[in-house]
């Protein structure tokens, strides 16, 4: 299988990433330790052994319960170069990248120290490396609209740092409607707007993040498969998926990686993305990701090259430099 030989290598870009979802039990361990915070779990070997999901929530759960050990700057700004690091080997070139403040905020935790930790590690990843990126803020969907607003005001005097707001934790029963007037309060503050849909909930709240949310691209959205006319308005419009092959097995959203609907999709004109999700938890970062998928879903060499420019066409990045790494990718 030479062809998988140029995943490792191809330019990417990430559009699907969970700063908390990055979160190897090595650095939570070590976190929680200099912050003097207990764990339930006796060593890395214990907690990785807990990552056994049947569902959104069962990893929702352990996810938010990672993140409590997050308190300082310092903390944030590790967690994001750890994940840059990862990017770097992976040749991820741009990555755009949800954060959760309610998960800090709700704690105590000023909305400003997480920022500023993340923001410094892009930062920094950018001038050493030449990797970029953005910030995609996400409201936690089962929480309600009064919080989603107070985070919203939280966020107004970081404008230049955060690019896009997202929505994000448990699907089922928390529809996109319920968060239509947060969005449109978003977009007139200029934030640009994306949800997670179609991942455990139906076709519909992919109907509802288009049409009540005015988003730029689907979040997951696989489920999409399932209503036709839909799929006719996604391929015609070019609305992105950002899919999460690990993701989406680990969660049980298919029982195996040859049961996956990517390659369907894409074959039927769907402008497809590969995405890591939340890697620590599902085992894998950007390549791992594209190979596993292209081994079960025997991708070849032309469909792998048009998922990584797919990335950078559905990325928020300008058009020129999305012609730049695309270009890039032709000359595969
Ligand atoms: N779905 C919903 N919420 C999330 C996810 C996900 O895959 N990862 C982190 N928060
Ligand atoms: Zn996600």
């Amino acid at each position: 299988m030479k062809h998988l030989d140029i995943i490792k290598k191809i330019p990417k870009a990430e559009l699907h990433l969970h700063i908390e979802g990055t979160f190897e039990p090595e650095l939570l361990f070590e976190i929680a330790t200099r912050n003097k915070i207990p764990l339930r779990f006796k060593s890395v070997e214990e907690l990785r052994e807990a990552y056994n999901f049947h569902n959104l929530q069962s990893f929702l759960d352990i996810y938010y319960e990672g993140a409590n050990v997050l308190i300082e700057e310092r903390d944030f700004y590790d967690l994001t170069m750890a994940y840059l690091k990862r990017c770097r080997e992976d040749n991820v070139v741009h990555t755009e990248i949800f954060f959760d403040p309610q998960t800090h905020t709700s704690r105590g935790i000023l909305f400003e120290t997480c920022l500023n930790g993340i923001h410094k590690a892009l930062k920094d990843a950018q001038e050493e490396w030449g990797i970029t990126s953005h910030l995609i803020m996400c409201f936690l969907r089962h929480l309600s609209e009064d919080e989603a607003f107070k985070t919203l005001n939280e966020a107004l005097p970081f404008k230049d740092k955060i690019l896009a707001v997202g929505l994000d934790s448990s699907e089922v029963g928390h529809p996109p409607s319920k968060f239509e007037r947060v969005f449109k309060r978003a977009q007139a503050e200029g934030f640009l707007t994306v949800a997670h849909a179609g991942e455990e909930g139906p076709a519909e709240y992919i109907w509802e993040a288009l049409d009540l949310l005015s988003i730029k691209r689907i979040d997951h959205g696989v489920r999409a498969i399932e209503d036709d006319k839909l799929m006719e308005r996604i391929i015609q419009e070019k609305i992105p998926l950002t899919v999460c092959p690990l993701s989406n097995i680990k969660l049980c959203v298919f029982k195996q990686m040859a049961d996956h609907n990517l390659k369907k999709l894409l074959s039927r004109g769907v402008m497809v993305t590969i995405n890591s999700d939340d890697p620590a938890y599902f085992g894998g970062y950007a390549g791992q990701n594209y190979l596993e998928a292209a081994l079960a879903l025997e991708l070849d060499e032309e469909e792998i090259k048009t998922l990584a420019m797919n990335s950078f066409a559905a990325s928020f990045l300008s058009e020129e430099i999305k012609n730049h790494w695309i270009q890039e990718i032709n000359k595969w």
